[in-house]
This record gives C-alpha cells, sequence and structure tokens, in this order.
C-alpha cells in the first residue's frame, strides 16, 4: 500500500524528525541526488492558483532526473466524471501524484483510490509540504534546531495553522497562536490537544506579549487566497480586514523584537504584514519560500523510495 501525505499529524514522529533532516542533507548535496527520480513522472493537479508549489514541485523532480506533468483541474475530465476513476487511470502513469485541492474530502476520495503517493498540495484544512519547509527554515537558522524554538503565528486560524501545530510537536516547537478569527470547522482539534498536552501551545489575543517572546514571528492571508480578489467574497473580506488588521504585523507591533520575520507566500502587503518588513533585515521570508524545493524533493524521496 502507498504511503501519502495529507498532513503530518498522520506520520509517525520518528518519519517527520527524519525527513526533515534528509530535507537538509539534500539541500546540500544536491546534485548527488540528480538521477534519483529517473523515469518517473509527478503529476500536479491543481484546482486553486499557485506560484511556488508548482514551481518548486516541478523544478525538484527535473533536478531529481524526473518529470513532471501539470493538469489544471479546469482543463480535465476531473471536471466530468468520479475523482475515483480519474485517480485510478493516472495512478497507471504517475509514480505519483500532488495535488491542490479545494475540499480536504476530495483528497481523501483521491487518497483513497490512489495506488501510488498522493501529496496534498494545500487544500482548505492543511499545508504539510509549507509546514516542512517552514520547520527546515528554523532548523537552517538556528544552531540548536527546531527543538526549544518559539514561534509565534499571527492571522487567522487556517490551513497553515494546523500543519503547523502538527508538526511543531514531534520537532519540538513552541507554537504561540494569535488568531482573533477562528473557524471551528477549519480547526484540526486533535492536533491542537496534542500540542496543548505537550506544553507546546499558547493561545493569546495579546500581540505584543506572543511577539516580545518570539524567536519567529509568522503571518498568512486575512482570506483564502481563492476569495481575496472575489467580488462575492467582498464584505466578508471587509469584515475580516476590521477584525485583523489591529494584528497586522508591521514596525509599531514588533517594537524592538529581534525575531526573524516568516510569511509563507503569497503577500497581500499593506494587510497582513507591512511591506517594509518583507525586506527587512530580519526577514527570513525568501529563504522559507526557497526551502520549498529542499522539503518537497525529500517528501518525494521518502515515498517513493523509502529514504530517510
Ligand atoms: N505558499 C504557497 O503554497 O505558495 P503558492 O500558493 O504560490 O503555491
Amino acid at each position: 500500500m502507498a504511503k501519502h501525505l495529507i498532513d503530518w499529524k498522520y506520520w509517525q514522529d520518528g518519519d517527520i524528525e527524519a525527513i526533515l533532516a534528509l530535507a537538509r542533507f539534500v539541500k546540500h548535496h544536491r546534485w548527488e541526488y540528480q538521477g534519483h527520480m529517473q523515469g518517473r513522472t509527478l503529476v500536479m493537479l491543481f484546482q486553486k492558483t499557485s506560484t511556488r508549489t508548482r514551481v518548486s514541485f516541478e523544478a525538484g523532480m527535473v533536478e531529481l532526473g524526473g518529470h513532471a506533468i501539470n493538469l489544471d483541474w479546469r482543463a480535465t475530465n476531473f471536471t466530468l466524471s468520479k475523482i475515483a476513476f480519474e485517480t485510478r487511470y493516472l495512478c497507471r502513469n504517475a509514480a505519483m501524484i500532488m495535488a491542490r485541492l479545494k475540499d480536504n474530502a476530495d483528497l481523501l476520495e483521491m487518497e483513497k483510490a490512489a495506488s501510488v503517493p498522493v501529496i496534498n498540495g494545500c487544500c482548505n484544512l492543511y499545508h504539510p509540504c509549507q509546514a516542512l519547509a517552514d520547520m527546515l527554515t528554523i532548523a537552517e537558522h538556528r544552531a540548536q534546531g527546531t527543538h526549544g524554538a518559539r514561534l509565534t503565528y499571527i492571522g487567522v486560524y487556517n490551513n497553515v495553522v494546523n500543519s503547523l501545530v502538527s508538526i511543531c510537536a514531534p520537532l519540538g516547537v513552541h507554537l504561540t497562536l494569535v488568531c482573533p478569527i477562528r473557524d471551528a470547522s477549519v480547526i484540526d482539534a486533535e492536533s491542537r490537544e496534542r500540542l496543548l498536552a505537550e506544553g507546546l501551545l499558547t493561545e493569546t489575543l495579546d500581540a505584543r506579549a506572543a511577539v516580545a517572546d518570539a524567536d519567529y514571528v509568522y503571518t498568512d492571508t486575512w482570506l483564502d487566497m481563492e476569495f481575496f480578489n472575489d467580488p462575492a467574497q467582498r464584505e466578508e473580506k471587509e469584515k475580516r480586514c476590521a477584525i485583523m488588521l489591529p494584528y497586522q504585523l508591521n514596525r509599531e507591533l514588533l517594537g524592538d523584537s529581534r525575531a526573524m520575520i516568516m510569511h509563507d507566500m503569497p503577500i497581500h502587503h499593506g494587510y497582513e504584514i507591512a511591506e517594509d518588513l518583507v525586506e527587512s533585515p530580519n526577514s527570513i521570508i525568501y529563504d522559507q519560500a526557497e526551502n520549498r524545493l529542499d522539503a518537497q524533493k525529500a517528501i518525494l524521496l521518502h515515498l517513493l523510495h523509502g529514504q530517510s
């Protein structure tokens, strides 16, 4: 049976530690892995827009000696048929599937039908590839590695938060959440309970105290990217902006904090983050985005070859 990556909560802690170590190794021995995907095809299926996920998975497969096919959901027959039927067909050609689907339930249907590994490229509930790249960024930046790092996330409780919550427990990161907007249908209660039980989760609305306590401060979009420019979502966007604007990551909020600035991109400057912080000396945003490449190479190598 194929192993999949829907979220880190479904993986063993030891495998998560091992895959982070592999990502670090691959990054520094890039050309040793040139032939590892030779003759292998990754199918990438996108129901939503993407820059980083698309580019980094395709670049990763090419650098590993394989090939990637990009499918826009709307141009495929997934629009006409059952996910299970189309997935079973894909598995006759592809060594792996990376899918960015809107609904986690559709992704689980794909996972159930697939005989090859399915990687979640971001759904409404989880963004595991981003979370591994985030941990790789902290591990590289901090001499002691991830264990003991203090990460503060300021924003809406969303899919990125769920995967951070899942991955922080095995990697020993203390996470402080400042999330004035919390939709119970989005929150993964199981992962949250685990992090709480391990004493690694603080939840507060005191953003200043949370920043003062942080080695890393992370923010993300206030509205799902598919809705950001949607006229039908204007009212919801305005409502969220009114709640979230006092929590914007800017110099005033940071005060004299020396925390490093993180953002998973795409950036909506003037909303969740002030533009000057993106390019500030403490920003590690581009390192974080670059790390998608090696984090995902490690995921591909682990899922296809069992490497760790
Ligand atoms: N962070 C992220 O997933 O970027 P894209 O939406 O551009 O792929």
